[in-house]
């Protein structure tokens, strides 16, 4: 089911709107910021890599779609040392990080390389052997509209595997929207701060996947991370849900402070701190799904 034409991967710049305004604003990424809990972030990707299966193509080609500073694709290198594996984002934060860091040969003769995309647009220019995504399709509204695409580029046994965080009705996720939507912040974030969630539920993915005539494992594991540090909940979504708030909210720094003081405030009564560190629960869905041979 492959297409004959191949569009170009495209980006808007950052910080621009996606569409007509008004419309969502993109948001800028800190990848320091994000890798402060690379640890905990790496883990998912470390579980659904252990159930994807060898892929058809010696050396395989692979695609990281939403790669972020690039250390989760460069996991992808060590269990393929001889692939070519390209990465793909919309940030270009995150793509000068991954380049910078981990561009390049790498130990097996193989391959790392990253490129501006959106997703909402990508299609690949060529047959792979493994489409793979992180924590980044929830940004993607619609993207299970792309998924038909995007397994008629696999080769015959290429895999689509993905992992979506699971948690929006969490109350660190549940408090922000609350918060964005409160009198006091609806007119100053104009829309832009409030995050939609584009996920679907464990069933409907497996639906999906498996009409497309794929072989599919889908399942959900509810992470019970431990934190360490000052107010770590909130340290966390700096680097992810608060992209577009802070985003939107831009230089005024007396509006961002006033911001999270008051977020701060009510994640410290959500996720109290212990004498170990504070638990943040936090629910990920995984699937992965294999084109018949
Ligand atoms: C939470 S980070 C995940 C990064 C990496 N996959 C990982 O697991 O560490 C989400 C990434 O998705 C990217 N992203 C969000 N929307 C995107 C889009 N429409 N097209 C391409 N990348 C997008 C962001 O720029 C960001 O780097």
């Amino acid at each position: 089911m492959q297409s004959d034409t191949a569009p170009a991967h495209t980006a808007p710049a950052p910080g621009a709107r996606t569409s007509g305004a008004p419309g969502p604003t993109v948001p800028t990424w800190d990848p320091g910021q994000y890798l402060r809990h690379a640890d905990h972030r790496a883990r998912p990707f470390l579980d659904l890599l252990a159930r994807i299966p060898e892929p058809p193509g010696r050396p395989a080609r692979i695609a990281d779609l939403g790669c972020g500073p690039g250390n989760v694709t460069a996991l992808l290198a060590d269990r393929w040392p001889e692939a070519r594996i390209s990465g793909f984002d919309l940030s270009r934060e995150m793509l000068e990080r991954a380049t910078a860091e981990h561009a390049g040969p790498t130990a097996g003769g193989g391959s790392l390389d990253f490129h501006p995309a959106d997703l909402a647009h990508w299609i690949p220019e060529e047959p792979y052997d493994l489409i793979v995504s992180n924590a980044a399709l929830q940004w993607v509204p619609g993207h299970p509209g792309s998924f038909a695409a995007w397994i008629g580029w696999l080769r015959p046994g290429g895999t689509f595997a993905f992992q979506v965080p699971g948690n929006f009705a969490a109350p660190s996720h549940a408090l922000l929207a609350e918060l964005c939507e409160s009198p006091r912040w609806r007119s100053r974030l104009g829309g832009h701060g409030a995050r939609s969630v584009h996920q679907l539920d464990p069933a409907a993915y497996l639906d999906r996947l498996t009409g497309l005539g794929c072989t599919a494992d889908v399942w959900e594991t509810t992470y019970h991370q431990l934190l360490h540090g000052p107010d770590p909940v909130l340290d966390w979504v700096k680097g992810t849900a608060l992209r577009p708030v802070l985003t939107a909210l831009g230089d005024d720094r007396p509006a961002v402070e006033a911001f999270l003081d008051t977020y701060r405030e009510l994640l410290r009564e959500a996720y109290p701190s212990g004498p170990r560190g504070t638990v943040f629960p936090f629910r990920r869905i995984f699937a992965v799904a294999r084109r018949d041979a």
